[in-house]
């Protein structure tokens, strides 16, 4: 037996536990996968960290269906990444989003990355973007000790990445248009499982241009 198709069947443990779950859920609600196949319907866009503990549905308690989702590392939104612009035109102009949420969380392996001077490989290119970020708050970010300063860079992209979704041409036009979308700044705590709004939320040019001007943007 050739050693890959070996390496597969170590996996029948997350085929049987996928097994159990449909079943829990048909045990609830006969037609659900019937209904929720037909089409998707998702009232929030989630652009979220990569990071195996901040699973999007789970954190805010919603099934399938209900949420589109695009992760990447430390929850990026960089205006030449086709890959991210591309789900955030989706989700705007076909599936009809009024609520984009940017969600970073405290403890994020990329933000402390980022903050550190020696390589890790292709990744600190990708990281680059919070460095510019880092750089741009410095003023703020210099005099705080290390823990604080990991803290406050975490909250900090989320801010940073709030602006990029506002400024992009897809949400930039749906507002032109009258269209509502409104654009969310969230933070998770892996150390209590709970988010915090940031105060950072845009839905309109007027908010985007007072947040683009104010740098003290915290935790409400
Ligand atoms: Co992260």
């Amino acid at each position: 037996m050739a050693k890959g198709t070996f390496i597969v069947k170590t996996l029948k443990h997350l085929l049987e536990k996928n097994r159990q779950w449909a079943d829990a859920i048909r045990r609830q609600q006969p037609d659900f996968f019937e209904q929720l196949s037909r089409q998707q319907n998702p009232d929030y866009l989630w652009i979220g960290c990569s990071d195996s503990r901040v699973p999007a549905n789970q954190i805010v308690g919603v099934a399938p269906g209900e949420i589109f989702v695009h992760r990447n590392i430390a929850n990026a939104v960089v205006h030449t990444d086709l890959n991210c612009l591309s789900v955030i035109q989706y989700a705007v102009e076909v599936l009809g989003i009024r609520h984009i949420i940017v969600c970073g969380h405290y403890g994020c392996g990329g933000i402390r990355a980022a903050m550190e001077n020696h390589q890790h490989g292709l990744i600190d290119n990708w990281l680059l973007h919070i460095k510019d970020t880092q750089r741009f708050h410095a003023a703020e970010l210099e005099p705080l000790d290390a823990e604080k300063r990991f803290g406050r860079l975490c909250e900090l992209n989320v801010i940073e990445q709030v602006k990029n979704v506002a400024h992009s041409t897809i949400v930039q036009n749906a507002w032109n248009r009258q269209r509502t979308v409104n654009v969310h700044g969230w933070i998770y705590d892996l150390g209590n499982g709970l988010i915090s709004d940031l105060g950072c939320g845009v839905s309109n040019q007027e908010e985007l241009q007072a947040l683009d001007a104010d740098s003290t943007v915290k935790p409400g």
